[in-house]
């Protein structure tokens, strides 16, 4: 898989991405990751990306023809590769896009390639999104200062889900939203710390149990922290069972 990072901070997503885990993958060729610095197509004599907004207001909005010259560039280098007219799902981060979730993560893997827009300032140009965006993705009801953080946050869930990338092929099916609900609490050694134990069935070996108690743990704790998450699991059991 092959994501694409249009923004005017490249080092600061590089530097975010290649580490531990994804900087593994990345290294074993499951995925790439290339940031493109928008500042590198504007037409400006003064390397300008920015401007006032019409009608007024604060702050400087991103212009129309550097971000749409950078993805042009980027649209073709990747058709070439595919040897085809083939059209890029291009990701706006922004705070006004739907909140992301873990199904977005699951069905953005699917893709080969995936173009981010990391809009800056007070956002971009509305012609150009017009344009080029397919998708309006924000990681949650709060605003960051720019797309950067929230494309790497996107890039991470999305990785962590293509084949080869996580070593125990499990653990991205058990762990918590990939069923809908959140995960059982887990122990390792030692059976006694802070005079706290790990709870007796772990140590039984009796896997019927074990399976047992984890999904009333996982029903337990969803319930208690995410009840709008639990009501949604509940429901969608009684569907099933209908
Ligand atoms: N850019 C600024 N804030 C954001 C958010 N919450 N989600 C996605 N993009 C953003």
């Amino acid at each position: 898989m092959h994501f694409h990072v249009m923004t005017l901070f490249p080092e600061m997503v590089l530097d975010g991405l290649r580490t531990s885990i994804i900087g593994r993958a990345e290294e074993k060729g499951c995925i790439s990751i290339e940031a493109v610095n928008i500042r590198d197509y504007t037409l400006d004599k003064h390397k300008k990306v920015d401007d006032y907004t019409y009608g007024g207001g604060a702050g400087m909005l991103m212009q129309a023809q550097p971000v749409y010259d950078c993805w042009q560039a980027l649209e073709e280098r990747i058709a070439q590769r595919k040897g085809a007219k083939h059209r890029t799902r291009v990701i706006y981060v922004t705070p006004q896009g739907e909140v992301f979730h873990q199904k977005r993560a699951a069905e953005l893997s699917q893709e080969e390639d995936l173009i981010f827009l990391c809009g800056h300032y007070e956002g971009i140009d509305e012609r150009v999104l017009e344009e080029i965006v397919t998708d309006y993705i924000s990681i949650g009801d709060y605003v960051l200062t720019g797309g950067e953080l929230p494309a790497m946050v996107l890039i991470d869930a999305v990785s962590r889900l293509v084949p080869g990338v996580l070593n125990n092929g499990e653990s991205a099916q058990t762990e918590s939203h990939a069923n809908g609900l959140l995960e059982y609490p887990q122990y390792s050694r030692p059976e006694i710390w802070h005079e706290r134990r790990v709870p007796e069935v772990l140590l039984s070996g009796h896997h019927a149990n074990i399976e047992k108690w984890r999904m009333e743990q996982s029903l337990e704790r969803t319930k208690e922290r995410r009840p709008e998450l639990y009501e949604a699991y509940i429901k969608s059991c009684q569907i099933l069972q209908k």
